[in-house]
């Protein structure tokens, strides 16, 4: 109910009907750069590289879920982007299509690269299965560009158990997917976060008012706010590979407001702990409206809370008033900048829905304790790296 549409300080800039196409041949759409374990974007002998969802621009912009592979791009500059084909094998992964995640440079090594991912299968009911895995491999540079090596097989990390995380028998609608792997600062430990439902079957429990909260005398929940039910996972890693993982309780819920919490990712600043995701509109419980873009919630406790939604309402950074579908899955990074990538436009004079597929132009959002303000707006698609990852000459091999 607090989420407002038109303070200027939650709002991305307009994005116009002539917005640029980063590839005639892709849509690319979820995007995450290249990073250490900490979050911190970081280049490699000179390139910054970056990971989107890829499909052919062939394919009708709302089936690519069902197409998707993880591609890669690398540039010099941060925003001048060279595509650089798929980063997994044919034979990595072992079900459907390549769901977000993030890559990170394996702490202390030269050049190994893990990519965690979603592994999704579907069938004519919708996702039969979705399993958190990894992928490995090398990342190699050289004045031409950037490559890697491996990525020919996976593993599989972890997936909803119906208890604490809903799965397909609970509900064919559920969602699980988008690990983002980070160490802890508080402990030390390596954790995933991830989007989930909570474990109920679905419609069968009520909202209470735990979950309604305090609300004007007269609000009415409607009787299907009940198959909204979102969560924000974590899981703990056990094994030094980061292959080994256990399940542990939400930290957040959204039952009967929301259903969907995307891509959920963390900054620690100044002893607090941030707590981001994104969400839309159309996945708001009935009698609810929202923003399509990125939310977020502070911790002064560290990773597991109690958290409080930021600005009072949560919303860090949604679409303007006047185009509120123009850009998801939002990302922040440890430098303060937001990626996304632009969704749906709607074009002022024939109404028509114009499908971007590619980058949407960077915002700088400061975070002030219990606040946030968008504060600068920088390139379409401009993710530069915040250090260079230290390497050691090696020779360079194409073969
Ligand atoms: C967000 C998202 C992710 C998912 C991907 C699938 O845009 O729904 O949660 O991994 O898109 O295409």
């Amino acid at each position: 109910m607090k989420v407002n549409k038109f303070d200027l300080t939650t709002s991305m800039p307009e994005i116009g009907t002539d917005f640029p196409i980063m590839r005639d041949d892709l849509w690319l759409w979820d995007t995450w750069p290249l990073r250490d374990i900490n979050g911190n974007p970081v280049s490699f002998k000179g390139w910054n590289v970056i990971f989107s969802l890829v499909a052919d621009r062939n394919i009708p912009w709302n089936d690519r879920h069902s197409h998707a592979r993880i591609g890669y791009f690398y540039s010099k500059d941060g925003k001048s982007w060279v595509y650089g084909g798929h980063l997994l094998q044919e034979s990595a992964n072992t079900r459907t299509a390549e769901w977000s995640g993030g890559t990170i440079m394996a702490p202390g090594s030269r050049n190994q690269v893990e990519t965690f991912f979603t592994s999704t299968l579907f069938d004519k009911n919708g996702v039969r299965e979705a399993v958190a895995a990894v992928t490995k491999g090398r990342i190699y540079a050289d004045s031409e560009g950037v490559w890697f090596k491996g990525f020919d097989q996976s593993t599989d990390l972890f997936q909803a158990d119906g208890l604490f995380y809903q799965n397909y028998a609970e509900n064919n609608l559920w969602n699980f997917r988008d690990p983002h792997v980070f160490i802890n600062p508080e402990d030390g430990e390596t954790y995933a976060l991830f989007e989930a439902n909570v474990a109920t079957v679905r419609g069968e429990d009520d909202i209470g008012e735990d979950e309604i909260g305090p609300v004007p005398a007269n609000t009415v929940v409607p009787k299907d706010a009940n198959l909204c039910s979102a969560s924000i996972g974590i899981a703990r890693c056990l094994s030094p590979d980061r292959t080994e993982w256990e399940l542990l309780p939400p930290l957040l819920t959204a039952f009967g407001v929301n259903d969907q919490m995307e891509r959920p990712h963390v900054i620690f600043q100044n002893g607090l702990t941030y707590l981001f995701t994104i969400s839309h509109d159309s996945t708001y419980a009935d009698g609810l409206t929202g923003s399509d873009g990125l939310y977020g919630f502070v911790s002064e406790n560290g990773i597991f809370g109690p958290y409080e939604p930021l600005n009072g309402s949560g919303l860090v950074l949604g679409g303007p008033a006047s185009q509120p579908t123009e850009a998801y899955a939002h990302y922040i990074m440890n430098n303060g900048l937001v990626e996304s990538f632009i969704n749906e436009i709607i074009d002022p004079k024939s109404g028509k829905v114009i499908a971007g597929g590619s980058l949407a132009p960077t915002v700088r959002v400061e975070l002030q304790g219990h606040e946030t303000f968008a504060t600068e707006v920088f390139d379409y698609g401009y993710i530069p790296a915040s250090y260079a990852w230290p390497v050691w000459p090696f020779p360079d091999r194409r073969k």
